[in-house]
Formats: C-alpha cells, sequence, structure tokens
C-alpha cells in the first residue's frame, strides 16, 4: 500500500506538494470516488486512480518471477524450442518485458523479467557482483580442495581469472551449492570442468536478494511482493518508481 500523494508524484504529476494541491482541489478519484486525502493509502495495482477524470496506468514498471523449467530457453521468442513467453498467460504478457540474465537450455531456476532498462543494465554489470546461487548436482563428489580453488578465484575461464566463488558441500558433496557474482557463459559448468568434475543438474535458487521458494513451483511464474521488488532496486541502488510503500 502507498500514499496517494506518492502514487501521482511517481507518475510525474508534479512534487507530493503540487500534487497534495490536485487532491485537495478536488480532482482525483480512486475507484471512482472522490478523494482529498494525499496521505490515504492506497494499493496502485488494483485501485484505479483517475486526475481530471483520466485514469493512470496502474504501474510504470512491471516484473515476473519466473521458474524455468528444462528444455525452455531463456528468451521472450524461439523459432524452435520452447522459451519463457510460452510459460506465461497471454493476459500477463508484456512485449517490453526482458529476462534478466540467462540461463542453459537445460538448467532450471530463477529467473526476473522486468520491463525496467536501468534495472536490468544495473542487475547485468559487472560493477554490482549481484550474487547468483546454484544448486549442483555433480558427477563426483566436490572436495576441500575444490572450495579453496573456487574462493582464490584461481580458476581462469577465457583467460581471465573468476572472480572469488562460494561453495558450499553441506551433507552430500555431490549436491551443492555455488554462489557467483558474475554470469559468464557456462560459469557453473565450466569451473566444475576445470577442476576434472561435471555438472549433472544444475538449478538456480537464488538471484540477488531473491531465494526460490515453494510458492514458485517449476514452470510458474507470479508477480513479485513490493518487498522483493524493493529489495530487487535497492541491491543496485535503486529505488522502485511502483513499490516504494
Ligand atoms: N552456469 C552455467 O553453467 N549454466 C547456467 O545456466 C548458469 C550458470
Amino acid at each position: 500500500m502507498q500514499r496517494l500523494d506518492r502514487v501521482l508524484a511517481r507518475h510525474g504529476l508534479g512534487s507530493r506538494r503540487e500534487v497534495g494541491h490536485l487532491v485537495r482541489a478536488g480532482k482525483v478519484t480512486v475507484d471512482g470516488e472522490s478523494e482529498r486525502d494525499g496521505a490515504r493509502r492506497i494499493d496502485p495495482l488494483r485501485q484505479e486512480i483517475a486526475v481530471n477524470g483520466a485514469v493512470l496506468p496502474p504501474r510504470i514498471q512491471w516484473h515476473l518471477l519466473c521458474h524455468k523449467p528444462q528444455n525452455v530457453v531463456t528468451s521472450t521468442s524461439d523459432p524452435r524450442d520452447p522459451c519463457l513467453l510460452d510459460l506465461i498467460p497471454e493476459a500477463v504478457w508484456r512485449a517490453d518485458y526482458s529476462p534478466v540474465g540467462r540461463l542453459d537450455k537445460d538448467t532450471t531456476g530463477l529467473i526476473w523479467l522486468t520491463t525496467d532498462g536501468e534495472l536490468i543494465h544495473r542487475l547485468t554489470h559487472p560493477r554490482w557482483k549481484l550474487p547468483k546461487r546454484y544448486r549442483v548436482t555433480l558427477r563426483d563428489p566436490a572436495t576441500p580442495e575444490d572450495i579453496r580453488a573456487f574462493t582464490t578465484g584461481e580458476i581462469v575461464l577465457d583467460g581471465e581469472p573468476v572472480l572469488p566463488a562460494f561453495l558450499d558441500l553441506g551433507s552430500d558433496p555431490r549436491e551443492v551449492g555455488v554462489t557467483l557474482r558474475e554470469g559468464r557463459y557456462h560459469q557453473v559448468k565450466r569451473m566444475f570442468h576445470a577442476r576434472g568434475n561435471e555438472v549433472l543438474a544444475l538449478a538456480r535458487v537464488g538471484f540477488g536478494p531473491l531465494t526460490l521458494g515453494p510458492d514458485l513451483p517449476v514452470g510458474s511464474f507470479r508477480l513479485p511482493s513490493d518487498a522483493e521488488e524493493r529489495a530487487m532496486y535497492a541491491a543496485v541502488s535503486l529505488q522502485s518508481p511502483d513499490a516504494d510503500g
């Protein structure tokens, strides 16, 4: 829920003070009813706000969380393979959605889609070192020596050492957790390959501040909560234009 004057200001209708005048002058309706209190808390996703009779678009930017299954490509259209668009009903889809980062066709896991170009730019820019967490099934058990190699950044891919990565052996060293702070092509698979091992299955279970949970079964999608949206923007020092609660 957000203050009405804040929502109006975020739509570019003036400063909080200026939109306060609009509200007090009776120019604003919420769900068709005149509203003269700028501090009233409203739900901009579900309530219709109009200024001088003109309905405001409900949001400025849109986001979706998606749990990509295997054999689906991380794109919004593909001539051959099923893609993310095929998981999302037409009524929910927006042509300006882009996935942030890519997972291999055989990798499952969390994908954030957004219409916000600046957010995409920052979330994928190496400067922000956004953590990406993976659950990895390995052919051979991972070893403490692998942990050392991952954390020291001694593994070199394409002539460049990787950034230190976190390897968590847990109770089964064939089922490990890996956290990367960059996103190079086939990075997890190639890092284990460099250690003489092989990745049998890979799932992204965390992206920045978000963790894949039971509320997002494989093949499903949902809108992020306001808190998730705020956390995603905050992770790259931005403020959500919609969920500023
Ligand atoms: N690393 C990989 O090897 N593949 C992915 O899909 C993601 C990270």
